[in-house]
C-alpha cells in the first residue's frame, strides 16, 4: 500500500454521505451474507447481478426482462421475499441455478449499501471467501480506500467489522499507518483481538444469532470460510460482474 494512500472505514449504511466517497476505491462489505451470496452466485457462473435498493425498484426491472434469463433474488429481515426465485443464502446459489442468469438482487442492507456506494470512483465487492483477492486488486491501484459495511438497520455489525479489519491488515503487511482514522483504528484493533477464532465470534455475532433462528448455521459457516474464491465481483454502470479476464 502506498504511503500517501488513505483507509478509512464506515460502520453502516446511515453513516456516511455519498459525497464523502468521491474518487475513492470503495470495497462494500456485507459478510452476513449479501456480499458472500454475490461473490458466490459470480464464482458460479451468474452472468451478472443488478443491486437494488427496495421491493419496488426489482419489481420494475422484472417486469421489463425475459424471465428465462432473470432470476428475482432477496430477502428482507433474513426471509426470502414471496413471490422471489431465491432468498439470499448463498448455498442456494450452486452452478445449475443461476449459471448464465442475471440477477436482480434486492437485501435489506447489503444492496443500499452498494447504492449508496454508486458515486464513487470503484466498487469492489468482498467477503472472507475472496478476502486475498480483493486486497490484490487494492495493493495494485492508488486511490484512497473506503470499506463500506452493511451493518444491520444502521447499527454496526460485528462480522463486517472483522472483515474490514482483515483487509486493513492484509493491505498493510499487519501494520497499521500512524495517520489512521478512527474507523480504521476500531476495525484493525477488533481484528487482532479476534483474529485467531474469526469463525467462533461471528457466531456470536447479533445477525447470525438472527439467522440462526430463521434457517440454522450452515450459511454461517459458510460466510466465514476464508480465501475459497479468487473472483472479485465490480460494479460498473450499476450492474456487477467480474474484472476483466476473470472466469
Ligand atoms: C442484508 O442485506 O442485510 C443481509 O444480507 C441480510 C441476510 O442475511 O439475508
Amino acid at each position: 500500500m502506498a504511503d500517501s494512500q488513505k483507509i478509512d472505514v464506515f460502520y453502516s449504511v446511515h453513516t456516511f454521505q455519498e459525497e464523502e466517497l468521491r474518487g475513492k476505491a470503495v470495497v462494500v462489505i456485507d459478510v452476513l451474507r449479501a456480499s458472500s451470496t454475490i461473490v458466490t452466485a459470480l464464482n458460479n457462473g451468474a452472468k451478472a447481478v443488478i443491486p437494488v435498493a427496495d421491493m419496488a425498484e426489482a419489481s420494475k426491472i422484472a417486469q421489463n426482462v425475459d424471465s428465462d434469463n432473470y432470476l428475482l433474488c432477496g430477502e428482507k429481515d433474513g426471509i426470502q421475499i414471496e413471490g422471489y426465485d431465491l432468498g439470499n443464502s448463498p448455498l442456494e446459489y450452486t452452478k445449475e441455478v443461476v449459471g448464465g442468469k442475471t440477477l436482480i438482487f434486492n437485501t435489506t442492507n447489503g444492496t443500499k449499501a452498494i447504492k449508496k456506494s454508486i458515486g464513487s470512483a470503484d466498487i469492489l465487492i468482498a467477503s472472507f471467501l475472496n478476502v486475498s483477492t480483493v486486497v490484490n486488486t487494492l495493493k495494485i491501484q492508488k486511490k484512497d480506500i473506503v470499506l463500506v459495511c452493511a451493518g444491520w438497520k444502521g447499527r454496526l455489525a460485528l462480522e463486517d467489522t472483522l472483515l474490514a479489519g482483515n483487509i486493513i491488515h492484509l493491505l498493510n503487511n499487519g501494520k497499521l499507518a500512524d495517520e489512521s482514522t478512527d474507523g480504521a483504528r476500531v476495525a484493525f484493533g477488533i481484528y487482532k483481538i479476534y483474529k485467531k477464532d474469526l469463525a467462533g465470534v461471528v457466531h456470536q455475532s447479533n445477525h447470525a444469532m438472527r439467522l440462526k433462528k430463521l434457517i440454522g448455521d450452515d450459511d454461517i459457516n459458510y460466510c466465514c470460510k476464508i480465501d475459497i474464491i479468487d473472483i472479485v465481483p465490480r460494479l460498473k454502470e450499476g450492474i456487477i460482474t467480474l474484472q476483466n479476464g476473470e472466469k
